[in-house]
């Protein structure tokens, strides 16, 4: 299993298995598939309410938990130190676990510094391995790494091969921060599995179009958590080591580009309305 180093020393995996939208019920089997599939890294979230399936499905599989990375978020409604330290605690309840691998902000709104805080003193107590954010653009990513006494491992934000976050992604390595994809499928939007570009590339090499669309992030150095509640392609989502695509491939696919997020403007009023309105 390809690592990354992150910047406090701590080695993940760089392709793992995304439960979002994977209802409560079904998480205990699609994790234990994941986990007999091969894959070793699990990404949940408080927001998902499936950490317990997640931690079912770990300690039936009969792996060291030294061996599996698990990532969860605090949401927002968790935010503010007192809070955020009680949410980690429960987190580790719900996933029947010590430690957790690496935790994450899930958004960039509420009281972000307290909860990031708590996050800093669980990761001090040892029971969080690393620590990081999602959905951190540039200018909030600037702001906490600036303010903080421990730079974010790791930002989790929306990247595809429609909405790429190349400049992002240097911003963050301006700050020693490992850019981790969410929705590396584009969860399929704008026809992602029927792509002119992807299917040639992916003819030529004898590969499915997702598995063009993830080797080209893993290329990049992206960590990458496809979801998928089909075992078959668990399989083929993480069957992407054995080939490389060209220079050329690279750049084609590259211009692909929008620059625009697929599903949330985090910068719009709008969408900040509804985050409130989940707080
Ligand atoms: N931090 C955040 O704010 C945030 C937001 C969104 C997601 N995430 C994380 O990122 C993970 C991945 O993102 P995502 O779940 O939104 O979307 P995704 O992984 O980009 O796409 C998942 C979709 O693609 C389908 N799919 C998967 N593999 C396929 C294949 N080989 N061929 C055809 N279809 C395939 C799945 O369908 P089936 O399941 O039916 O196979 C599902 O509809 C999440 O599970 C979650 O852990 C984080």
């Amino acid at each position: 299993m390809k690592t990354i180093k992150l910047n406090n020393g701590i080695e993940m995996p760089q392709i793992g298995y995304g439960v979002y939208q994977v209802s409560p019920d079904e998480c205990e089997r699609c994790v234990s598939d994941a986990l007999k599939t091969g894959y070793r890294m699990i990404d949940t979230a408080q927001a998902y309410h499936n950490e317990e399936g997640v931690g079912r499905a770990v300690k039936s599989s009969g792996i060291n938990r030294s061996d599996i990375f698990i990532v969860s978020k605090v949401w927002i409604s968790n935010y503010g130190y007192e809070k955020a330290k009680a949410s980690i605690d429960d987190s580790l309840r719900k996933l029947q676990t010590d430690y957790i691998d690496l935790m994450l902000l899930h958004q960039p709104f509420c009281d972000r510094y307290g909860a990031y805080r708590a996050l800093e003193d669980a990761y001090r107590e040892g029971k969080l391995h690393a620590i990081g954010v999602s959905n951190f653009y540039p200018d909030h990513l600037i702001d906490l790494a600036s303010n903080v006494d421990i730079v974010p491992a790791v930002n989790q934000v929306e990247t595809h091969v429609f909405n790429q976050q190349t400049e992002a992604q240097k911003i963050m390595e301006e700050f020693g921060t490992h850019i981790m994809s969410w929705g590396p499928l584009a969860e399929g939007r704008n026809n992602l599995f029927s792509n002119e570009t992807l299917t040639k590339t992916g003819n030529s090499h004898g590969k499915s179009v997702a598995q063009i669309a993830l080797r080209w992030l893993i290329q990049r150095g992206v960590i990458i958590i496809p979801k998928s509640v089909h075992i078959e392609r668990m399989k083929q989502n993480l069957d992407i080591f054995n080939f490389e695509l060209s220079d050329e491939e690279m750049a084609e696919i590259a211009t692909l580009d929008t620059g625009k997020s697929l599903f949330f403007d985090h910068h719009d009023a709008e969408t900040t309305k509804l985050f409130m309105s989940w707080r």
